[in-house]
C-alpha cells in the first residue's frame, strides 16, 4: 500500500505538481497528497498516526474535490495533534477497516463507527463521540410507511455496516439484502427501481437525500448507536490516548464545533 502510495506522489511529481493529477481518481490525489505530508511528518521527526475510514459518508468522511474531509478527519486531526503525531488518512473499503487495524497496518478506524458487540470481539473502541441511527429511506410515492413494510421487500445498505445487520433480520420476512460499497450506490439503485429502500446512518441519508430528487426518510428510526474510534484489540496505549485526548475536545467545546460546521442543527 506504502509502496503504491509513493508511486503515485512521485507520479504526480513527475506530471508537474499534484493538481496536475486531475484525470486520476480523487483517492489517488488524497493519497498522494496524505503521503507527501507523512513524509515531511517523518522528516521532522512525528510520528504518523494512520486512520483507516471510507470516505463515501457524509457528513463523517466524503471527497470534497481531492480530498477527504469530513466530521471524523477532524476529530481525528486534533487527535493527533494532541498526540503529536502526523494524520495519515488511508480510504479503504468499509468491512477492511476492522482486519486493517488487526493486521496493525492502520493504527485507528474512524468512519463513523458504530460500537457493537460482535465487532468488540476484534477490536477495541474508544469513549463514544456521538450517536446516531439507522433510518428507511424510500422514493416519495412508496408502500413502505415504517420498518414493519420492509418485509418481502428489496432493501439496499453498504457491505458490512450495522444497517447491512439490522437489514438482514428482514430476512427471515422474506426480504433480499442488496449489498453496495458504498451508501449512495444503493441510493442510486433505489432510484432506477432496482430495490425499494435503502437502511442507511442517519446523518448521511440526510446528505444523499438532499441530493437526490423524489426521496425521503421516514420518521421512525430503527436504532440508537454510538460512533467510536477503533484501535487493534489490546493496544490500550494508543486507546488511552486517544480518550484523553477525546475528553480534552469535549471539555473545551471543540468537538461539538467540528459536528456543528458539518451538521446543522434542527
Ligand atoms: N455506523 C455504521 C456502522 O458502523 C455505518 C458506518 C459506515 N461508515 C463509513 N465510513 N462508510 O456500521
Amino acid at each position: 500500500m506504502k509502496k503504491q502510495f509513493f508511486a503515485l506522489f512521485m507520479s504526480a511529481v513527475l506530471m508537474g505538481s499534484l493538481t496536475a493529477c486531475n484525470s486520476s481518481t480523487p483517492e489517488a490525489t488524497t493519497a498522494a497528497a496524505t503521503e507527501a505530508e507523512t513524509k515531511e511528518g517523518a522528516e521532522a521527526g512525528g510520528k504518523v498516526l494512520v486512520m483507516a475510514t471510507n470516505a463515501e459518508f457524509p457528513p463523517y468522511e466524503y471527497h470534497d474535490g481531492g480530498e477527504i474531509v469530513g466530521i471524523d478527519v477532524e476529530i481525528s486531526q486534533a487527535i493527533a495533534e494532541k498526540l503529536g503525531m502526523t494524520l495519515e488518512i488511508e480510504d479503504i473499503a468499509f468491512d477492511s477497516i476492522i482486519p486493517e487495524l488487526q493486521s496493525g497496518k492502520a493504527d485507528m478506524g474512524a468512519a463513523g463507527m458504530t460500537v457493537d458487540e460482535d465487532r468488540l470481539k476484534n477490536v477495541d473502541f474508544s469513549d463514544p463521540y456521538t450517536t446516531a441511527s439507522q433510518v428507511i429511506i424510500v422514493k416519495n410515492d412508496s408502500d413502505i410507511t415504517g420498518p414493519d413494510d420492509l418485509a418481502g421487500k428489496y432493501i439496499g445498505v453498504q457491505l458490512g455496516t450495522t444497517g447491512d445487520i439490522y437489514a438482514s433480520d428482514y430476512e427471515e420476512q422474506d426480504a433480499t439484502i442488496e449489498r453496495y460499497n458504498k451508501g449512495f450506490e444503493a441510493v442510486q439503485a433505489m432510484v432506477q427501481g432496482k430495490i425499494d429502500a435503502v437502511v442507511i446512518d442517519v446523518e448521511p441519508a440526510k446528505v444523499f437525500v438532499s441530493q437526490t430528487e423524489g426521496i425521503k426518510i421516514l420518521d421512525e428510526a430503527l436504532t440508537v448507536e454510538e460512533y467510536a474510534i477503533a484501535v487493534k484489540k489490546g493496544n490500550t496505549e494508543l486507546l488511552e490516548k486517544i480518550n484523553a485526548a477525546l475528553a480534552e475536545l469535549k471539555e473545551s467545546g471543540e468537538l461539538q464545533a467540528i459536528i456543528d460546521k458539518y451538521i446543522s442543527a434542527e
